[in-house]
């Protein structure tokens, strides 16, 4: 059975709270539901070499990935912040490939959330068809 928006949101949330973030302090969590149906999440891991940090979205992504999972239908986002926060430029190029045109769910602690298409987020975006 798929699970809800609810669901993969407090997936997220939990996620959140193991977030390594000393340097920002700004925690982010991530929930992916692959297309078995299986939830992957992440949080943000920061390095003292800043440009190493890595987004929740990417190792909730990694971790489907390296789970044998092959392409995932919906990501949540969770973080806390009055105003919902939108993934990255970077994560967004990373979804698209590993996720395509899915919802991209965004919530706060607060419980405000709001649904982006990721199409809207990254319009002709590059991808392997450029590849070929
Ligand atoms: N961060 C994420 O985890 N996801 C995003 O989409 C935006 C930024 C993290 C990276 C860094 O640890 C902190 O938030 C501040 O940029």
């Amino acid at each position: 059975m798929d699970a809800t928006n609810t669901e993969i949101i407090a997936a997220a949330s939990e996620a959140r709270e193991r977030a390594y973030a000393p340097y920002s302090d700004f925690k982010v969590g991530a929930a992916v539901e692959a297309e078995s149906g299986t939830i992957y999440i992440g949080c943000n891991v920061e390095s003292a070499s800043y440009g190493l940090t890595v987004c929740a979205e990417r190792v909730a992504i990694w971790k489907g990935i390296s789970c044998g999972e092959k392409r995932f239908n919906r990501i949540a986002v969770v973080v806390d912040t009055e105003e919902l926060t939108l993934p990255c430029g970077v994560c967004r190029q990373i979804i698209w490939e590993f996720c395509g045109d899915v919802p991209v769910i965004l919530a706060n602690l607060s419980g405000k959330t709001e649904t982006i298409q990721m199409s809207d987020l990254l319009p002709r975006a590059f991808d392997s068809k450029f590849l070929k």
